[in-house]
């Protein structure tokens, strides 16, 4: 186990300025405080690092086969099995260069042009991106975090067209960080059955759950529920992989599972998933507990922080997450316009968040920001302790008008 992986000195930041893209410390100006793209700001854990140190060292690196290593996929299914109580075998797991590419792949090999897809409204930007890159329609579900099963099927059935051919459900929620319950997961997927609709279950953020919420992965739940099921599993938010893209699709279904691999083009060659990603998998699967645990205690502490900090943001509002290190407060009381807010608090405060604008999470994000917390804690209070202010500045700016 590393020892102190999260404290305040285990942030490198010479190293993230050059390395952390996507909205991150290396694509903002130097004084800036990035809490926008949802990817931790520590180093990967210790397993992970000497495993692709000894993997290179041995100095073969041939090709994968288009499906991935026999010791990745095996790793996938006794994690699924172990931790997840999900009946998956090696063969039914894909190597996919990401949980994006997963979601691509899966839209590409399971949809026709003008099929409908209905997906949360908000969700992350990547559900209405990858659905309609492949000739799909998404059709968004209006959800907030305590949305029942039964709200959230009602307005899923007002939306039923005889186009209707899937239902893609994130859980964890970004950008809600809502945990569904079993009981949730259950009601949704039967109901999408008897419509005759398979589903799409993203659970990049499973690891990252705070007691007393409980993840449970949607094949778990019955054998008729899996095998109408695709599965997305990733490794950016859990072990810090981003830039190495790797993810995972699980299906039971062979026929299924066929027509996606044969739409990823893994066989050609012209996709794959690098080896070395996988060996990270691997190590990060079978060695990186340990360290994942400790990284969720932080989180959770972290996560307690800031919602104290935004207790203090007059008229805000804040579903506690269950999951995922993101937060996602309502701020309409500091200004009409989140996307001005957060202007407002990157020139004046010099930190970045996301906006609730549409082409991130959809219309159902309007007036919330988004804010990851993965960091240490004195880089989450520095940027509580700049916004402070400003939000101070709104306010007084609200009143006078
Ligand atoms: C819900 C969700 N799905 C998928 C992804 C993409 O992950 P990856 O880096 O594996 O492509 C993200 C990343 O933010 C996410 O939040």
């Amino acid at each position: 186990m590393d020892g102190n992986s999260f404290s305040d000195n285990a942030v490198p930041l010479d190293l993230l300025r050059e390395r952390a893209f996507n909205l991150r410390w290396a694509q903002q100006p130097a004084d800036v405080i990035p809490l926008t793209a949802a990817d931790p700001d520590f180093p990967v854990c210790q397993a992970i690092q000497d495993s692709l140190i000894r993997y290179v060292r041995e100095g073969v690196l041939s090709y994968a086969p288009p499906e991935g290593l026999p010791n990745f996929r095996q790793a996938i299914a006794d994690w699924m099995r172990t931790t997840r109580q999900v009946e998956c075998t090696p063969a039914e797991v894909f190597a996919t260069d990401s949980a994006a590419s997963a979601m691509a792949v899966i839209a590409r090999g399971s949809l026709d042009a003008g099929d409908e897809v209905l997906i949360p409204d908000p969700v992350d930007f990547l559900f209405q991106h990858t659905i309609t890159r492949a000739g799909g329609v998404p059709v968004q579900i209006g959800a907030g975090a305590t949305t029942s099963a039964e709200g959230f099927i009602a307005a899923m059935q007002s939306r039923l067209t005889p186009r209707t051919r899937m239902v893609w459900l994130c859980n964890p929620h970004n950008p809600l960080g809502v945990v569904h319950s079993r009981e949730w997961l259950k009601t949704v997927a039967e109901w999408a059955i008897t419509q005759r609709l398979r589903l799409l279950s993203d659970e990049i953020w499973s690891d990252i759950v705070y007691a007393p919420h409980q993840f449970t992965s949607l094949a778990s739940i019955s054998p008729e529920i899996a095998i109408n099921t695709v599965t997305v599993v990733g490794f950016s938010k859990n072990f810090g992989l981003a830039g190495l893209r790797v993810g995972a699709v699980l299906c039971s279904n062979p026929q299924w599972r066929r027509q996606i691999v044969v739409a990823s083009d893994a066989e050609s060659t012209v996709f794959g998933v690098s080896v070395l990603s996988q060996v990270a998998v691997i190590a990060a699967l079978r060695d990186g507990q340990p360290w994942l645990k400790e990284f969720v205690r932080h989180l959770q502490t972290q996560r307690n922080y800031v919602l104290e900090r935004l207790s203090q943001w007059p008229g805000v509002t804040v579903f506690p997450p269950q999951g995922t290190y993101v937060v996602f407060p309502y701020v309409r009381s500091l200004g009409n316009d989140a996307e001005r807010l957060c202007e407002h608090l990157l020139a004046r405060a010099r930190v970045a968040l996301v906006p609730g604008a549409p082409r991130w999470f959809g219309p159902g994000a309007s007036g919330h920001v988004r804010i990851c917390f993965a960091t240490s804690r004195r880089i989450l209070q520095e940027a509580f302790d700049r916004m402070d202010s400003v939000v101070k500045e709104l306010v007084e700016e609200k009143q006078r008008d």
